[in-house]
Order: C-alpha cells, then sequence, then structure tokens
C-alpha cells in the first residue's frame, strides 16, 4: 500500500519512517525545502534515537520512503497522514491552525475526484476535523474521506511510541474508513495494541485531554513539593508512597522544574481556550493554575540560586541541561532554558551545556552561552543548575566536579542526582521539596 505522510516535522518524518519500517511506500511531503533535503539523504533534522537507523534501512536507491516538496506527489497513495504542526498563536492561546488548513487544501486540490482517506493525527481543538472534512469535500468532491487518528509519541520515544503505540484511537464518520485503518494498522493490532473506534470530537478530545491530565498531574506533584519544602518533608518519597495506589500511579509523579515541550505547555492553553469558546471555560479555570504552578517552579529556581549566593550580579553559574527534557535537542519552551534566560536578566555569567541542544539552543536563543563539556560549564563556577535530567548528569563524579568549582554549590531542579554522594563530596545541596 502506498501512503503519504503531509509534514515532516517531529511527528510526520518519525511517523513516515516507521510506516516504511511496517512495509508501506511512504512518501513524506513538506514545504520546508531544507528538511526535505536532510531527509532525503537519510540525516533526522532533529535528534531523536532510533530515527537515522530507520531512514538509513528506507531512504535510498530500492527504499521504500522518499521525501518531496511537491504535493502532486501525494496523489495514488490509498491513505494520507495529515503531521502539521499546530502551534500557539502568537496573539492568543489558542492553537494556530493555519498551517494544518493551508496543507489541507494544497493536498486537496491533488485528490480531486479520488477515492481516499485523508488521517489527521496533529493535535487540534475539537471541532477541527469536521471542519476539514467540508474543506476536503468542497476543494476534492465526495469521494475524499477524513478521519482523525491522533498521535500519543513523546519526543525521545518516538520511534518506540510510532512502532509500539499503548492505543489506536480511529475518529471515523464511516465503517469504510474504519476497516481501511484497521488494515494500515493490522501488524500493530495484531501485536495488541488496543483499538478505539469513535467520532470525530471524542478522537480530538482523547489527545488534548490526555496532555492536560498529565499536566495537571506534574503540576499537583510540583505543589505537594512546595508544601514539603515547607513543612520538611519529601517529595520524592510522598510520590513513590502515593504512586503505590494503582488508582494514582508512580509515572508523571517527578517533582521538579515541570513540563515544557512543543506539547503540553500549548495544548493545555489551547484546550483552556476552545472549552471557553464552547462555554465551559470556568469549568477549566484549574487549567491556568496547573499552568501557573508549572511556570512559578522556574522563578523557585532563581530564588533558590539567589538564596545560595545572594545578589546574582557578575556571578558565575553553570547551567547544566538545554532542551526540555534528555534523550531530545527540543527547546521549545525549555524551562531550564527559562532559568538560564532569567539567571542571565539577573546580571548572572551563565554557562549551559547540553549533550546534544547546544546548536538548537544557540539559535533560539543566540545572546545565551553554549559550551561544549560539563567541566566548561563548571569552571570556577559558584553554583551548578543540574534543570534537564540527561543520564550523563547523574554519572558526574561530585568530587572531581568540586575540584573545577569556585564554591561547591549545586541546585538539583529534576531531583535525581545522588544528593548523599553529593554532600559526602562537600556539596551544598539543594532540590525542590526534597531535604
Ligand atoms: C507529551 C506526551 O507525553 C505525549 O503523549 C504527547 O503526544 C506529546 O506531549 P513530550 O512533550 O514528548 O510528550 O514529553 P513528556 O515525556 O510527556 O514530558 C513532558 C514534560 O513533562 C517534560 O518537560 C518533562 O521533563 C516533564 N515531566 C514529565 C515532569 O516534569 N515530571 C514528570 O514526572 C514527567
Amino acid at each position: 500500500m502506498r501512503v503519504s505522510v503531509i509534514g515532516t516535522g517531529y511527528l510526520g518524518a518519525v511517523h513516515a519512517a516507521g510506516m516504511a519500517e511496517l512495509g508501506f511506500d511512504v512518501i513524506g511531503i513538506d514545504v520546508d525545502a531544507a528538511k526535505v533535503e536532510a531527509l532525503s539523504a537519510g540525516h533526522a533534522p532533529f535528534y531523536e534515537p532510533g530515527l537515522e537507523e530507520l531512514l538509513a534501512r528506507h531512504v535510498g536507491p530500492g527504499g521504500r520512503l522518499r521525501f518531496t516538496t511537491d504535493f502532486a506527489e501525494a496523489r495514488g497513495a490509498e491513505v494520507h497522514f495529515l503531521c502539521i504542526g499546530t502551534p500557539q498563536a502568537s496573539d492568543s492561546d489558542a492553537a494556530d491552525l493555519t498551517f494544518v488548513e493551508a496543507a489541507v487544501r494544497s493536498l486537496a486540490e491533488h485528490l480531486v475526484d479520488q477515492e481516499t482517506l485523508v488521517v489527521g493525527k496533529s493535535t487540534v481543538p475539537v471541532g477541527t476535523a469536521a471542519r476539514m472534512q467540508d474543506l476536503l469535500t468542497s476543494i476534492a468532491g465526495a469521494g475524499v474521506e477524513l478521519a482523525w487518528n491522533p498521535e500519543f509519541l513523546r519526543e525521545g520515544f518516538a520511534v518506540e511510541d510510532t512502532l509500539r503505540p499503548d492505543r489506536l484511537v480511529l475518529g471515523v464518520t464511516s465503517d469504510r474508513a474504519e476497516a481501511l485503518l484497521r488494515t494500515v494498522y493490522a501488524a500493530t493490532i495484531e501485536a495488541g495494541t488496543p483499538v478505539v473506534v469513535s467520532d470525530f470530537a471524542t478522537a480530538e478530545l482523547v489527545k488534548v485531554s490526555a496532555n492536560a491530565f498529565l499536566a495537571t498531574k506534574i503540576s499537583f506533584i510540583n505543589a505537594m513539593s512546595e508544601v514539603c519544602d515547607l513543612a520538611g518533608a519529601d517529595v520524592g518519597v510522598l510520590a513513590d508512597a502515593i504512586g503505590f495506589d494503582e488508582r494514582i500511579g508512580r509515572k508523571f509523579l517527578n517533582a521538579g522544574l515541570g513540563f515544557g515541550g512543543g506539547c503540553l505547555p500549548k495544548d493545555i492553553r489551547a484546550f483552556r481556550a476552545r472549552a471557553t469558546e464552547l462555554g465551559a471555560g470556568e469549568t477549566f479555570n484549574f487549567l491556568d493554575e496547573v499552568d501557573r504552578i508549572n511556570v512559578a517552579r522556574r522563578a523557585r529556581v532563581v530564588t533558590l540560586a539567589e538564596e545560595l549566593l545572594g545578589d546574582l550580579a557578575g556571578r558565575r553559574i553553570a547551567v547544566l541541561g538545554a532542551s526540555f527534557k534528555p534523550k531530545s535537542d527540543d527547546v521549545r519552551d525549555s524551562p531550564a532554558l527559562d532559568v538560564a534566560s532569567r539567571l542571565v536578566a539577573a546580571g548572572a555569567d551563565v554557562r549551559i551545556f547540553d549533550p546534544v541542544a547546544g546548536g538548537t539552543g544557540k539559535r533560539a536563543f543566540p545572546d545565551l552561552t553554549f559550551v561544549s563539556s560539563i567541566d566548561e560549564a563548571a569552571e570556577d563556577a559558584e553554583a551548578v543548575l543540574h534543570l534537564t535530567e540527561w543520564p550523563e548528569f547523574r554519572e558526574i563524579d561530585p568530587a572531581v566536579l568540586a575540584k573545577v568549582v569556585a564554591t561547591a554549590n549545586v541546585i538539583d531542579a529534576r531531583n535525581c542526582l545522588d544528593r548523599d554522594a553529593w554532600r559526602a563530596a562537600g556539596w551544598t545541596y539543594r532540590g525542590l521539596g526534597v531535604q
């Protein structure tokens, strides 16, 4: 079967490679010529473990995976996946659907009078799919059907999540669309992945409510962490204890600097905005609190640095981590770089090291200083701030690093360094909600 994947960003590039791995002939289409050129040469335009291996296997002579900027090449595919970004609008909390609409129009022009299925995977405000179906029909005719099949992949685990998702949600309006999607995902379904079939609106809401719930879980534990600090309790032990309750579960209860990235922050804002449009805004006031608690973590880390160092002007500080989470070079809404920017704004001399996100960090924040090793960041520093929990930071020997810094202060904003070992090596250790 031939499929097209429209949009080759974090979602689409991995989806295209995953579909090729599952045995389909895939054409990936993007308006960004540089991205298409990189992918066509077998290079992932961003860091994602496992992606380059899939590209190496399927791109090139005789391979099943090609990339192009030409929408006409979508013609002839039986299924077209829409993997277009829905960033936060520049003037509001709502999602900006300009790119999705433009892609649907460009695609539809090449599908006139065809019998084919377009499958939306992007995260969109509820109601979008119905509008996109109307748009498709108005341009391409009644033979082009839409389905909505949200994607739940996590950056850093995107290949794994694409090949082995924990559920498939199929938002459809006909048996034919459901049957075709079941054929596309036959191997995944055979492997035992649960399938949920629903209408468009439910499928759209499943995705945003999953992200809103996860964000709420993180802000809940971060709120508890604040009380732990005030009461002298330990939020890590607390999370372990409540996590044993199967109804709660331990996952997504790691207190610390909070969430960032290209999904959770903008998705909860867009959901709140859409709920307000629908008349349920007040019910979702708590999502504003979830957002506020999350962003307040960043200010809290700066306050901790001030508690250790006093006035930050001219003080040298090492920042470990730039990406919004480990195993990614994505710095969109990165809590680490937000903290680094706040420290610089307070006059500190900040050097940042990240194992892979130095390049993306520098492009997004040209005024910040990125260095190429932990030691270079830590040299003569008066405090080391651990802001993204890359495994290499957990492997630091605190006794060795103590010799590099000017003063052995460490703020572990991800609460995952071995604090006994750091203290034993002479460091003043501070975490968030841990004693
Ligand atoms: C998320 C969802 O998990 C995924 O299903 C959806 O499709 C897209 O959004 P992602 O943005 O890749 O994926 O990252 P995720 O692993 O969910 O982490 C989100 C943020 O939460 C990160 O900044 C992470 O550091 C933070 N986090 C996560 C915590 O602060 N504490 C936790 O316990 C877990």
